[in-house]
């Protein structure tokens, strides 16, 4: 049986301020103890990473947006995945369509951030996803497939906790457009069958597959209820309280 998942993606969002008293909000809710089934992260921008990971009390874990492919050295604006864990960084989103389209993040580059996070003890959330012209084409498993191939080029993943795996589709995503769950657990079942053929039955059965792309407290429940998909990674919707708490317990119910 694998856990649920639920990982809110803050984007470039919130003041610090804002970011406290979201923060604030979901601990005090998730101290009641209420989950059983369900691990939740957020990933608030780099600049909040520190002095959000001391407001956390182990309710919560923190992801990253983004790390650098390079270790250290003259990458101005970059921060590395060391600089991650000294912040007590857990987890680093890497390939969102976002970074895919404003800063021109090739499959080989992520491939590179993906061996870099894993090799500093990071949990890559890996995202994949097609546009609406893939979709709309009937190229969408072949682009997601080879997202994968090529993310995941020469990487030897030994157990299926050391990576998350996000299905985003971009014509999803911040548009209010969810997938109908027939649509997300169709494809969920494809990335699972193509882990099962770059790995092994074992990695396929127990690694994790997100939906995100407008994943809210209404429609959460129907989707993380199908079979290959194992929670969200929720924007909008994760930067209030009451909402990311019912997606939560969604999580908890499926
Ligand atoms: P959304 O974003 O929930 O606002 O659609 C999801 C994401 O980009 O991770």
């Amino acid at each position: 049986m694998r856990k649920k998942i639920v990982a809110g993606n803050w984007k470039m969002n919130l003041s610090l301020n804002e970011a406290f008293n979201l923060i604030d909000a979901l601990v005090e809710n998730l101290q009641l103890g209420i989950l059983k089934n369900t691990k939740v992260i957020v990933a608030p921008s780099f600049a909040f990473l520190h002095p959000i990971s001391g407001r956390l009390r182990n309710t919560i874990a923190l992801a990253a947006q983004n790390c650098s492919e390079n270790n250290n050295g003259a990458y101005t604006g970059d921060v590395s995945a060391e600089m991650l864990k000294d912040c007590n960084v857990s987890y680093v989103i890497l390939g969102h369509s976002e970074r895919r389209k404003y800063h021109f993040e090739s499959d080989e580059q992520i491939n590179l951030k993906l061996k870099k996070a894993l090799s500093t003890n990071l949990i890559p959330i890996f995202c994949i996803g097609e546009t609406i012209e893939e979709r709309e084409s009937n190229k969408y498993f072949q682009v997601v497939k080879t997202q994968l191939i090529k993310g995941l080029a020469d990487i030897n993943l030994s157990n299926a906790s050391n990576i998350i795996i996000a299905y985003e589709p971009v014509w999803a995503i911040g548009t209010g457009k969810t997938a109908t769950p027939q649509q997300a657990q169709e494809m969920h079942a494809f990335i699972r069958n193509e882990i099962k053929n770059l790995y092994n039955d074992l990695l396929a059965n127990t690694i994790h597959i997100l939906y995100g792309g407008s994943c809210n407290a209404q429609n959460a429940l129907e989707l993380f209820k199908c079979e290959d998909i194992d929670g969200g990674l929720i924007g909008g919707a994760s930067l209030k309280a009451n909402d990311f708490i019912k997606i939560i317990e969604a999580a908890e119910k499926a």
